[in-house]
């Protein structure tokens, strides 16, 4: 899927920003012209300082080669990404097991626009890394036999999410005044989508076809699946990629996670 981003022209970037060690200038612009053509791109085996504080500085230092750290959601730039005991009902990032295609910041009037997750330890089986761009998962949903009643609801800008226990409280959300909702598909190449906590305010006929979409999406071809060593970073347009994972039970699998804004 070819992109239109301006931000990410070749070099441009990291003309901008020296790149972080570990990650030499033509890597960056690679990584770059990768991250504007396909929507996604990895960077593999950067350095990992031990687990802790330098861990964290060191994937901010990575991901802020690619944007400005968001800290809009939990108050710190840098997410873990491991299941907790105990949080088998919450978001994906809390818990074991899969994760269906989705975009991140779903429930925010405009989600950032890229998300970088760093492997610091993958799952000894399973929890592999899945992507899907929304041109692909466009084609899937139009060979559907009721594509026209699919595409026409997932264009309805109607679509809600809850906010997850963990950001409700005190979230941004909440001064998002006069939000209403938002399109899955608005026509101009993005896309958003959660189907597991879509709200029920969102009207029932569109809900309606939200199983329909993540099965869908779920097989569709052009949807990727990567594995990703310690290490490894995936950095994905939230605007034009969906990412997902594969079923994982290691409870010491652990990904750190940062979103980020375009730079101006
Ligand atoms: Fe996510």
């Amino acid at each position: 899927m070819t992109t239109d981003w301006p931000a990410v022209a070749d070099g441009e970037a990291s003309a901008r920003r020296p790149p972080p060690q570990g990650l030499g200038a033509q890597g960056l612009a690679t990584a770059w012209h990768e991250l504007g053509a396909k929507g996604w791109t990895i960077l593999r085996g950067l350095p990992l300082p031990l687990l802790g504080r330098g861990t964290a500085t060191a994937v901010l230092e990575y991901a802020s080669a690619f944007g400005v750290p968001s800290d809009r959601d939990g108050g710190h730039p840098v997410r873990r990404v491991a299941p907790h005991p105990g949080h088998q009902g919450t978001t994906f990032s809390s818990r074991a097991g899969d994760a269906g295609l989705h975009t991140d910041s779903q429930y925010h009037r405009v989600p950032e626009d890229l998300v970088c997750l760093l492997v610091v330890r993958p799952a000894t089986e399973g929890g592999l890394t899945r992507l899907l761009g929304a041109g692909d998962a466009v084609s899937a949903l139009a060979a559907q036999p009721d594509a026209e009643r699919i595409l026409d609801a997932l264009a309805a800008p109607s679509w809600r999410w809850q906010v997850p226990r963990e950001f409700a409280c005190g979230s941004a959300v909440a001064k998002e005044r006069g939000y209403r909702g938002a399109s899955v598909l608005p026509g101009d190449g993005t896309i958003r989508w959660r189907r597991d906590n879509i709200s029920g305010s969102t009207p029932g006929r569109l809900r309606a076809v939200a199983p329909i979409v993540e099965r869908c999406l779920d097989h569709a071809e052009g949807a990727v699946t990567l594995t990703l060593d310690a290490g490894d970073m995936v950095v994905v347009d939230n605007t034009r990629t969906l990412h997902g994972r594969t079923w994982f039970d290691d409870p010491r699998r652990l990904l750190l996670r940062v979103r980020l804004w375009r730079r101006p």
